[in-house]
């Protein structure tokens, strides 16, 4: 009798078990293929094309003097093209970059392209919180409003790093760079008031994993790529929330829209 008992109650346990292990193997499935669609349908080089077809000429040949911008990690790609083509339109535009003769290139290419010389190189290393404030701290002396603020440096480093800060590097720069950034400009983004934009670049490879509390990943085995995707799921979940405080504190009217990549909010 005892013995069938434990039975039932192994077999119970086992039959259990193998529901908890189907259902978490059918949840992620559907997630890999409802992101593998979504991605396909939003993400991809065929899916901005189908997407531009929308865009007005109008609204993005707009020449936009006196506006001035901070990009983050404008040495290269996304962030070099923003920057481009905000210079070409005729902001100042200021490079964040962490690497001195990468964004001096950088800067000469552009302001040589767009024939616009009101554009600035600003060298931070943005996986550095006290970097990062010192950037802060010049732009709080320069004392000029900031229209637009372009969150776009990121880091994708698969060995887990650890910052002379303490912190795991992929989130240093992903995430609390760009906490840390945006946070520190608000009271220059309030000089912009009504007009000032965060810009913050994410990924549709957020959709591959749920948000985690682990935001350092130290729970469990290290894994670079899936913390990058948690990074920024993490990003956008900030930069919605930074929004609603903003809203909250009833200094903005809010709009906000989703495109491609780029999680775009207005915050003023
Ligand atoms: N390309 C894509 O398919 C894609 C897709 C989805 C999302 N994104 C996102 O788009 C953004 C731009 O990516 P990208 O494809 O244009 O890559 P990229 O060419 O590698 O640009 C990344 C930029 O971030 C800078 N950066 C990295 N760590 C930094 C740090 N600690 N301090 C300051 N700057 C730092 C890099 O500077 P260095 O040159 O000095 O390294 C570089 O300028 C990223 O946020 C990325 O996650 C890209």
């Amino acid at each position: 009798m005892k013995k069938s008992g434990t039975l039932q109650l192994q077999l119970k346990f086992h039959f259990s078990f193998n529901i908890v292990s189907l259902t978490m193997f059918l949840v992620k499935t559907w997630r890999q293929t409802a992101f593998g669609v979504y991605g396909y349908m939003n993400f991809t080089k065929p899916a901005f094309l189908e997407h531009s077809k929308n865009f007005k000429p109008e609204e993005t040949e707009v020449q936009i003097p006196g506006k001035n911008c901070i990009v983050t990690g404008a040495n290269s790609g996304i962030g070099y093209a923003a920057a481009e083509g905000l210079a070409q339109r005729g902001a100042t535009v200021y490079l964040v970059c962490r690497n001195k003769e990468r964004g001096e290139a950088a800067l000469s290419q552009i302001q040589t392209k767009t024939g616009n010389q009101n554009v600035y190189l600003e060298i931070c290393d943005l996986s550095s919180v006290t970097d990062i404030k010192s950037l802060a701290s010049r732009f709080s002396e320069k004392n000029v409003p900031v229209h637009v603020l372009v969150n776009n440096a990121g880091l994708l480093e698969q060995n887990r790093v650890t910052t002379s800060e303490g912190f795991e590097l992929n989130f240093a720069v992903n995430v609390l760079g760009t906490y840390a950034m945006t946070e520190l400009m608000v009271p220059l983004l309030e000089k912009a008031s009504p007009n000032a934009r965060v810009i913050t670049v994410s990924s549709g490879g957020m959709y591959s994993t749920p948000l985690t509390n682990d935001l350092q990943y130290s729970e469990s085995s290290y894994n670079g790529t899936l913390q990058y995707a948690r990074n920024k799921r993490v990003q956008v979940s900030y930069i919605d929330q930074f929004s609603n405080d903003i809203l909250d504190s009833r200094r903005v009217q809010y709009p906000t829209s989703t495109r491609m990549v780029t999680f775009k909010y207005s915050v003023f």
